[in-house]
């Protein structure tokens, strides 16, 4: 039997934090404990794929984040403003619930991130991440985001290439 589409919504109190499991612990741990205070202190935004009214099948963060134009690859760098920092928006943290893995809900979150960031009325240049290890850099990379020449664990996707809806 086919799964009901999933809901995007920004996280509010009515949904359950405390009974998403996805793989990484840190990521769990942070959705239990920190996510409400870091929204409340307006330093992250969280959005949730809700599987029914309550229940978070994934989760992402967005926040309003800068990079260094030397940090950029040549390439990209050359066609920017000679200012010594771009705007971006990082998303800070990516989850899928264990259950819900693999059925293309981390790509239908990132593509309603990227959705989100490219409609804004807010210009950034890129979105960008730091993925936490390899495989996490791999499954951005599998998006086309692009890494940092000399950091790369950071990945960034210009913007101009998204076509909003
Ligand atoms: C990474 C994560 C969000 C992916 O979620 P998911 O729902 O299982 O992934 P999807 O089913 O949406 O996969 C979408 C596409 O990415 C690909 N993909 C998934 N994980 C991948 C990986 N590690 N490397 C390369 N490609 C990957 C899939 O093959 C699929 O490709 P397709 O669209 O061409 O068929 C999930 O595995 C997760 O929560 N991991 C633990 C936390 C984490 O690493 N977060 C990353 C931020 S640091």
């Amino acid at each position: 039997m086919s799964r009901p589409p999933f809901q995007l919504a920004p996280l509010d109190s009515t949904h359950d934090r405390a009974a998403f499991n996805g793989d990484s612990e840190p990521l769990n741990r942070y959705l239990r404990e920190q996510v409400t205070q870091d929204v409340r202190r307006r330093v992250a935004a969280c959005f949730v794929a809700l599987a029914d009214a309550k229940r978070i099948a994934g989760y992402y963060t967005l926040a309003s984040a800068s990079l260094l134009l030397t940090d950029l690859p040549v390439s990209t760098g050359k066609k920017l403003p000679r200012y010594p920092t771009v705007p971006a928006v990082r998303m800070g943290r990516l989850a899928v619930d264990k259950e819900f893995k693999g059925q293309g809900l981390g790509g239908a979150l990132l593509a309603d991130a990227l959705n989100r960031v490219a409609g804004s009325q807010i210009a950034a240049f890129a979105l960008m991440v730091d993925a936490k290890n390899e495989a996490a850099a791999d499954f951005y990379r599998h998006h086309g985001f692009i890494a940092l020449p000399d950091s790369r664990r950071t990945l960034f996707l210009p913007l101009a290439t998204v076509r909003t809806s």
